[in-house]
């Protein structure tokens, strides 16, 4: 009996921790559309990922030709287009900077970011790339609405462009959007709002605010999927084993009807 009442509190304590890694803290975040089966998608956050984080983050439990195969890449697209730190497609995605030379840059280590998606969540992470401002006060000149005094530079800046934070919205403000989102179908031109942060473009990127929305969402896709790269092979195997359980199931009745003739 007090196994099961000690199995059953940390079964309590266990999921009530995982609330909080959910962003128990109260942020803000956005709802990001995932598409797990769009491979355009997903091959569109894999090259984000190697051109864009991969000088600073590893994603150590990946290896290249894994990837190229889940998400349908020919290797030699892979080769020219995906690998730029090694020469092997066996090879694990790793980053070439040293771990010393990062924390004497930014006082951190930039983390692996394999399972980044598990621990903080997708809608957290989409949130986050999406909430870099420039910041004159901070050593790398940027900051981060949902992750404050962040130690990663923007590095995405030349795609979204830069913005400046306008302020943080209150609970009533952003109650009020939310009903003005629904009424006029989309925000306004003058600011975009993340999280709870209202930004300015002050400068326009390459793409287009609606573009760089979509490309976070390709680029957390990615991430999700390297958290668990068999997803996109689970459910086919799940449809592929109830499709055969149907058939057994109409087999077995046949040889069971067959078994009976003589007896009814
Ligand atoms: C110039 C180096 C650099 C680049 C490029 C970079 N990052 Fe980072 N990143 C960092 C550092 C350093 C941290 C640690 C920040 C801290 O703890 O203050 C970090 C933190 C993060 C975190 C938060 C991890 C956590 O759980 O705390 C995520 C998510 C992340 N980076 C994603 C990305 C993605 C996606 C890209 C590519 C678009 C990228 N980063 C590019 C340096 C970089």
């Amino acid at each position: 009996m007090k196994l099961m009442k000690n199995l059953f509190v940390t079964l309590l304590f266990l999921s009530s921790g995982s609330v909080m890694a959910a962003g128990g803290s109260g942020a803000v975040l956005d709802a990001v559309p995932l598409n797990m089966n769009d491979k355009q998608s997903l091959q569109n956050g894999a090259k984000l990922f190697v051109n864009y984080c991969l000088s600073c983050h590893s994603a150590s439990y990946a290896r290249y030709n894994r990837v190229a195969e889940d998400l349908e890449i020919p290797l030699a697209l892979l080769k020219q287009n995906l690998m730029f730190t090694t020469e092997k497609e066996g090879d694990l995605m790793q980053t070439t900077m040293p771990v010393e030379d990062a924390k004497k840059w930014f006082g951190v280590a930039p983390p692996d970011l394999s399972l980044v998606s598990r621990v903080r969540k997708p809608n957290w992470v989409y949130t986050y790339l999406r909430a870099f401002y420039q910041d004159e006060s901070s050593p790398s000149g940027w900051n981060n609405s949902l992750f404050e005094n962040v130690a990663m530079p923007h590095a995405l800046f030349e795609l979204q462009g830069v913005q400046r934070l306008m302020g943080k919205m209150d609970a009533d403000e952003l109650h009020a959007m939310d009903a003005h989102a629904a009424d006029a179908g989309d925000q306004s031109d003058a600011y975009t709002v993340v999280g709870d942060a209202k930004f300015e473009l002050v400068h326009q990127g390459m793409l287009s605010p609606a573009e760089f929305d979509k490309a976070m969402m390709d680029l957390t896709a990615f991430l999700v999927y390297l958290a668990e790269p068999v997803q996109l092979k689970r459910k086919a195997i799940g449809v592929y084993t109830l499709t055969f359980l149907i058939i057994l199931m109409g087999l077995c009745y046949l040889l069971k009807k067959e078994y009976w003739r003589d007896v009814h």
